[in-house]
């Protein structure tokens, strides 16, 4: 019945981020969706209109960009899926996804209050890792202007979004305070499944990426 809605919310999502530099394109928030319809797949209690709404939606105002404002997303999906006419349950449904699914610290707990917002938490957080995660940490760090790595700062766990926020850190401290972690956070078996091969591959690449920093590889 709503089919249109996600075409329209994906094509909305699609001109919105063209271009976008920082790790939050189109490309990962389609990665997101398509990751989170795979992982769905073995809920079948899950109302796939929420879970795809909310993964299209998920970054549609990050905080980081807005001024530290979290609830400019939420807002921002919200206002988007009135303009659609969707009814209200709906709408506040993906609106609560939004405000859990973000990482907020390694101290800090992030559940999740329902099945479609684990696995849209579960596939944000696969995006992290792997391969991509590697190239969108390195994005992000260019983009705020980190190092790639400095051996004399050394990794802390924020244990308040606040002090994650604040953090300006080299990007492999990143893997330490976020990537490395990432797979013993998530809420679904299929995420755990599909993060083995990608956490596999981060450690061995920080593990080269050390060796080469100090020539000893
Ligand atoms: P997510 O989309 O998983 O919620 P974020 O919005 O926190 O993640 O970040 C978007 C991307 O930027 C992710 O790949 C994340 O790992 C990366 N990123 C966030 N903070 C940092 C940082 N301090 N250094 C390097 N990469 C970062
Ligand atoms: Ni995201």
């Amino acid at each position: 019945m709503y089919e249109n809605v996600i075409d329209a919310t994906a094509q909305f999502i699609e001109q919105k981020f063209a271009g976008e530099g920082s790790g939050h394109d189109w490309a990962h928030i389609r990665r997101v969706w398509l990751m989170a319809r795979r992982l769905t797949k073995a809920y079948p209690e899950a109302d796939p209109l929420v879970t795809e709404l909310a993964a299209l939606l998920h970054d549609i105002a990050d905080w980081k960009f807005h001024g530290g404002d979290y609830e400019a997303g939420p807002r921002a999906a919200r206002a988007w899926l009135q303009s659609q006419g969707l009814p209200e349950p709906l709408i506040a449904r993906v609106e609560t996804i939004i405000r859990e699914v973000s990482f907020k610290g390694l101290g800090v707990a992030t559940p999740v209050s329902s099945i479609e917002a684990a696995v849209v938490q579960d596939a944000d957080r696969l995006d992290a890792i792997g391969a991509i995660g590697i190239a969108r940490a390195f994005a992000y760090g260019g983009h705020t202007g980190r190092p790639l790595h400095d051996p004399a700062i050394v990794p802390v766990v924020h244990d308040s979004f606040a002090s994650y926020q604040k953090n300006s850190a080299p990007t492999l401290n990143h893997f330490y305070e976020k990537l490395l972690h990432l797979k013993d956070r998530l809420n679904t078996d299929a995420g755990r499944a599909v993060a083995k091969e990608r956490h596999a591959f981060m450690e061995a690449y920080v593990a080269r990426f050390l060796a080469e920093w100090d020539g000893a590889d």
